[in-house]
C-alpha cells in the first residue's frame, strides 16, 4: 500500500473535523487547528539523555475543530476511536482505564493548568492520519493540537516550546511514558521543508531544509508494538544509571574516551546503551552538517552507523526492521540513506530517497518485505511541514 498526503489534504482534514463538529454539537466551531506528528531523521533515545536529535514534521497529523463552553467541561469527539465522545470536568481528571486517548487530553490540560488555571470547558471534534503506534508521534501531535485549540480558544500566552514541555508533562506525569522532548517540540515547532537540529539540553535549535530532490519515504513495518512503555522507561533508566556512574547530569556530559576508559567498570549492557547514546549524539551533528554541504555518501554513511548502534548496542529494533532497512539500502547504497526511526520496538523506518529512485525502492519493498516478514508494508511519501506554534 502506498500514500502519499498533499497539503491540500491537510486541508481536507480540516474541514473534515469541522464538520465533525457540527454533527456533533449541532453549531459552527469557533476554530479548527492542526498539529503535524514527525519522523526523525536522526539521533534516537539521545532526546531524553540532553542530546541531539534531527527531526522533521511531516504531513501527516490531528486536526481539532472547538469552541469555549462557559462551565469548566471538557467534551470530545474522538472520530477515529471508535468513534467515542469522553466528558470530563476540568476540576476532576482522573485516568480513564477504557479510553485511553482520552488520557492524552486529560493530562495535557491538567498539566497546561499549572501555568493557566483561568481556562474553562471546551467542546472538541478530533480526526487525524498519524498511523497509531508506528512511531511516527500521533499522541504528540494530538497534545500539541489541544494545546493550540486552547491557545486560542482562551487567548494564552503560550510559546511552542512552553507547549511542547506541558505536552511532555502530559506524557510523563499522566499517561506514564517518560519519553523525551523531541516529538512535542518539533510537532510545535517545525519548518516547512526543513529538518531541524535540537539541542535537548537547552533547547535550541538550528533549521536545514531538505533539498528539494530528496523524498523523505517512511514506511510502516506494521509490527505490533508491545510492552512499548515499559522498555522504553529501562532503557531511560539504564542511561540515567550509567550517567550517575559518572556523576553527570546526563549522557550528554560523557565523551566517548571517558566511556570507553571506564568499560571494565560498567556492567556490559549498559555500556552497550550508553555507547550508543554517546555515539549518536555525534552522527546527529555530522548529519545536519552534511544535510547542509549536501553531503549524500556522509548522510548515508551516518544513517547506516546510527541504525547497527539501535540495533546492536540499543537492541530497540525489530528484525522485519532490520530486514527493511537491508533492502532499502540494497538499492541506496551511498545516493540516500535509511534506518530506524522513533523509540523502536517496531513501528517505522525512515530513508532519504532522491526522487528518481523513488519507484525502485517501492518496487522491492513491495516485492520482498511482505514475501519474508508475511505482514503488508505501508509506505508514506512524507514532506517536511510547518509546527503548530510555529
Ligand atoms: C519516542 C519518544 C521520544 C524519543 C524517541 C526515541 O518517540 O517519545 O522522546 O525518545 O522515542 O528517539
Amino acid at each position: 500500500m502506498n500514500f502519499s498526503v498533499s497539503d491540500s489534504q491537510d486541508f481536507k482534514q480540516q474541514a473534515l473535523v469541522q464538520t465533525l463538529f457540527e454533527q456533533q454539537f449541532q453549531r459552527s466551531a469557533a476554530l479548527v487547528c492542526h498539529a503535524p506528528g514527525r519522523v526523525n531523521i536522526i539521533g534516537d533515545h539521545t532526546d531524553y539523555n540532553d542530546g541531539f536529535v534531527l527531526p522533521a514534521a511531516i504531513n501527516y497529523g490531528t486536526s481539532i475543530a472547538a469552541s469555549k463552553r462557559e462551565d469548566r467541561i471538557v467534551k470530545v469527539y474522538a472520530h477515529d476511536c471508535g468513534p467515542q465522545i469522553n466528558v470530563f470536568s476540568l476540576d476532576d481528571i482522573t485516568f480513564d482505564q477504557k479510553m485511553m486517548w482520552s488520557n492524552y487530553v486529560k493530562g495535557t490540560l491538567q498539566a497546561l493548568m499549572k501555568k493557566h488555571p483561568e481556562i474553562k470547558g471546551a467542546n472538541l471534534a478530533v480526526t487525524g492520519n498519524v498511523p497509531q503506534g508506528a512511531g511516527l508521534s500521533s499522541s504528540a501531535s494530538f497534545e500539541i493540537a489541544i494545546l493550540k485549540a486552547f491557545t486560542q480558544l482562551y487567548q494564552l500566552d503560550l510559546n511552542g516550546v512552553n507547549a511542547a514541555l506541558i505536552g511532555q508533562q502530559a506524557e510523563n506525569d499522566f499517561v506514564g511514558c517518560n519519553c523525551g522532548i523531541m516529538d512535542q517540540l518539533i510537532s510545535a515547532m517545525g519548518q516547512q521543508g526543513h529538518a531541524m537540529l535540537l539541542d535537548c539540553k537547552d533547547l535550541s535549535f538550528e533549521d536545514a531544509p531538505i533539498p528539494d530532490d530528496l523524498t523523505l519515504f517512511i514506511v510502516n513495518s506494521n509490527v505490533k508494538r508491545g510492552l512499548v512503555d515499559s522498555a522504553y522507561n529501562l532503557r531511560r533508566h539504564q542511561c540515567e544509571t550509567v550517567a550517575k556512574y559518572f556523576g553527570v547530569s546526563a549522557l550528554r556530559e560523557v565523551t566517548m574516551e571517558q566511556l570507553t576508559a571506564a568499560e571494565e567498570q560498567i556492567e556490559p549492557e549498559l555500556f552497550k546503551r550508553a555507547r550508543h547514546v554517546v555515539s549518536e549524539n555525534a552522527r546527529a551533528v555530522a548529519t545536519l552538517k552534511a544535510l547542509k554541504a549536501n553531503d549524500m555518501a556522509t548522510i548515508s554513511a551516518e544513517m547506516k552507523a546510527s541504525h547497527i548502534s539501535l540495533r546492536d548496542d540499543f537492541e530497540v529494533t525489530t528484525k522485519e526492521m532490520d530486514g527493511l532497512v537491508d533492502m532499502i539500502d540494497s538499492v541506496l547504497g551511498e545516493q540516500g540513506g535509511v534506518r530506524m526511526t522513533g523509540g523502536g520496538f517496531g513501528g517505522c523506518v525512515v530513508a532519504l530517497v532522491p526522487n528518481d529512485l523513488v519507484t525502485k525502492v517501492t518496487d522491492i519493498i513491495n516485492s520482498k518485505y511482505e514475501q519474508e516478514f508475511g505482514l503488508s508494508p505501508s509506505i508514506y511519501h512524507c514532506n517536511a511541514s510547518q509546527g503548530a506554534f510555529r
